[in-house]
């Protein structure tokens, strides 16, 4: 199993999403790749925000060497499943795929929680620490739903 993690900047909220899945993929046992990219490039090779790793450091995650990347039409074809943090994120990743776009292997990540209310997991960006505690405990319950109901499988 192959998912990639997507949002903007891939720096706030899909670094986070990748570390949350990671740590819970790996106390279960199994051998699934998370990765995480953004659809735009102005972050491109840096670390997370460093309130993103304060806010999983605080939660028992080291997000600290991951470093973000550009989503890519290829993803489309690496990825078993690829999340999108939110609507915006979504069409960015339609507007770079064109006619190579997978509908069916793009899901929002709140839709595991909350299916078909087209819910986003704000971008904490512009904002103060809080916003990041909040984006965390909206992965944080999706990825465990993302492990309760995904097969298990290798
Ligand atoms: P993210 O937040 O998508 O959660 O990583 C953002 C970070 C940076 C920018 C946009 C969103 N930016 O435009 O620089």
């Amino acid at each position: 199993m192959k998912i990639l993690m997507v949002c903007l900047g891939n720096i706030c909220r899909s670094p986070l999403a990748e570390g949350i899945l990671k740590h819970k993929v790996t106390d279960a046992g199994l051998s699934w790749q998370v990765e995480s990219a953004g659809t735009n490039s102005y972050h491109t090779g840096e670390p997370p925000h460093h309130l993103s790793q304060k806010v999983a450091q605080l939660n028992g995650i080291n997000i600290c060497e991951q470093r973000a990347r550009r989503f890519k039409t290829s993803d489309l074809d690496e990825y078993d499943i690829l999340y999108a943090m939110s609507n915006d994120v979504i069409e960015e990743m339609k507007r770079i795929a064109g006619n190579k776009w997978q509908d069916k292997k793009v899901k929002l990540i709140m839709d595991e929680l909350y299916p078909s209310q087209q819910l986003d997991v704000p971008d904490p960006w512009y904002g103060p620490e809080p916003g990041y505690h909040d984006v965390y405990k909206m992965i944080e319950a999706a990825c465990e739903k993302i492990m309760q109901q995904l097969p298990i499988k290798n």
